[in-house]
C-alpha cells in the first residue's frame, strides 16, 4: 500500500511517501480503506519526540475515515462495506491513517451515518473524544456556564457543540471576528475575544452567576482571567501544554474551592471513551455538528500537512488518500 511513515523520529523531513506492506487485520479488527486523513497536533509531536520509535517504521495519524474492506477473526463480515470513522490508529499502533489502509480493533471503526460526509467523518476522533472528555468527565452540565477558550480551534469547536447540545449556556473566546463567526455557527450564545481589553468583565457579564466549567488551552496565559470567572465549587480543565507551566495560584483556587484537572485523550478510561464515541455518533446522526473550515494535502504532501498543523494553520488540515 501507499503511505506516509517514518523510521527515525524528527522533523517533518523524515517523512517518507511510498510502498510498505498492507497489513492484515488480527484478532477483533477490521482493516479500513481509507479515504481521508485528518492530521492533529499530537502527530507532528509524536513525530518529531525525542523519545525512541515505538515500531521500525511508523505511518502517522490517529484520524480518518474510509470503508471496511476486511475483517479479523471474531468480526462480524457483515462489517465489511461499512463507511467509518477510525480514531486512535496509530496509539501504540504503527499503522496510522495517512496511508491507504488502516487496521485497528473493531470499536475503533465507527460507523458513519448516512448523509456525513466523510472529510467532517475523518476530523472527529481526537477533537472530539477529547472535547467530551473535558466537558463530561464529572457527569452531566446540562444548566451549567461553560467557557471554552478558543471556540475555533479543534477542540474548543467540538467542546461549543457538544456542550450547546448537553443543554449548556456556552461562552467562548476567540482572537479574530473570522474566528468569532465559527465559534457562534458551532452554537456558543456568546463569543468574546480573549484579546481585547475587559475580556474578563465581559465573560463575568455573559455568565450571570459565574462559570460552572472552562474547557482550557492555555492554562498558563487564561489562569487569572478563569479564576475572576469561576463560581465557587467550578472546574478549570485542562488540555494543552504548550505554554511554559503556571504558577499555581493556591489561595486563589481555594478559596473557590476551585478543582483543576487536567485531560489526555490516550488516557481515558474504556467506559469514557465509549461514551464520547456514542454521543458524537448521535450527535452526527442528529446532524447537530459543523466542520470547520478545510485545508486540503495529498498524501505525498504529508510533512508539508503536518507543517500547516504546526504552524496552527487556522483550519482542518486533511490528507486525501489516493
Ligand atoms: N490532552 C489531549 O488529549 C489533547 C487532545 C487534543 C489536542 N490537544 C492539544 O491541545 C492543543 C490544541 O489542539 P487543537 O487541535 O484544538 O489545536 P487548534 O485547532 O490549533 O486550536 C487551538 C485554538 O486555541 C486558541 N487559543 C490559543 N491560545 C489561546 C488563549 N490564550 N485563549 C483562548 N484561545 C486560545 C487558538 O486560537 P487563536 O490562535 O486565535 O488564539 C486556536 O483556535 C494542542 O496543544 C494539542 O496538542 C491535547
Amino acid at each position: 500500500m501507499l503511505a506516509a511513515y517514518y523510521e527515525r523520529r524528527g522533523s517533518s523531513d523524515v517523512l517518507d511517501v511510498g510502498e510498505i506492506p498492507t497489513p492484515g487485520p488480527g484478532v477483533g479488527e477490521v482493516r479500513v480503506r481509507l479515504q481521508v486523513a485528518a492530521v492533529n497536533p499530537t502527530d507532528w509531536k509524536s513525530r518529531s519526540h525525542t523519545a525512541p520509535m515505538d515500531f521500525e517504521r511508523q505511518v502517522p495519524g490517529q484520524d480518518g475515515a474510509g470503508v471496511i474492506e476486511a475483517v479479523g477473526p471474531g468480526v462480524d463480515i457483515a462489517r465489511i462495506g461499512e463507511r467509518v470513522w477510525v480514531y486512535h490508529a496509530a496509539l501504540q499502533r504503527p499503522f496510522g491513517t495517512a496511508a491507504q489502509f488502516t487496521v485497528v480493533p473493531s470499536h475503533q471503526a465507527v460507523r458513519i451515518p448516512d448523509g456525513v460526509p466523510v472529510d467532517q467523518a475523518a476530523a472527529l476522533g481526537i477533537p472530539y473524544l477529547t472535547a467530551y472528555g473535558c466537558l463530561f468527565a464529572d457527569g452531566p452540565i446540562e444548566g451549567q456556564t461553560i467557557l471554552v477558550h478558543g471556540g475555533a480551534g479543534a477542540v474548543g469547536h467540538a467542546a461549543v457543540q457538544l456542550a450547546r447540545r448537553a443543554g449548556a449556556h456556552v461562552i467562548s473566546t476567540v482572537s479574530s471576528e473570522a474566528k468569532g463567526v465559527i465559534a457562534a455557527d458551532a452554537g456558543a450564545h456568546v463569543v468574546i475575544d480573549y484579546t481585547a481589553d475587559g475580556a474578563a468583565d465581559a465573560i463575568r457579564s455573559a455568565a450571570r452567576a459565574g462559570v460552572d466549567r472552562i474547557i482550557e488551552v492555555d492554562l498558563t496565559r487564561n489562569l487569572d482571567v478563569d479564576l475572576a470567572v469561576l463560581v465557587g465549587g467550578g472546574a478549570i480543565v485542562t488540555y494543552a501544554a504548550d505554554a511554559a507551566d503556571p504558577v499555581i495560584p493556591v489561595r486563589g483556587l481555594m478559596t473557590r474551592n476551585a478543582r483543576l484537572s487536567f485531560v489526555l485523550v490516550y488516557g481515558f478510561a474504556p467506559a469514557l471513551l465509549a461514551d464520547g464515541v456514542a454521543e458524537v455518533s448521535s450527535a452526527l446522526a442528529a446532524g447537530d455538528l459543523v466542520p470547520l473550515p478545510i485545508v486540503r494535502f495529498a498524501l505525498t504532501e504529508t510533512a508539508a500537512a503536518h507543517d500547516a498543523v504546526q504552524s496552527r494553520t487556522p483550519a482542518k488540515v486533511l490528507i486525501d488518500i489516493p
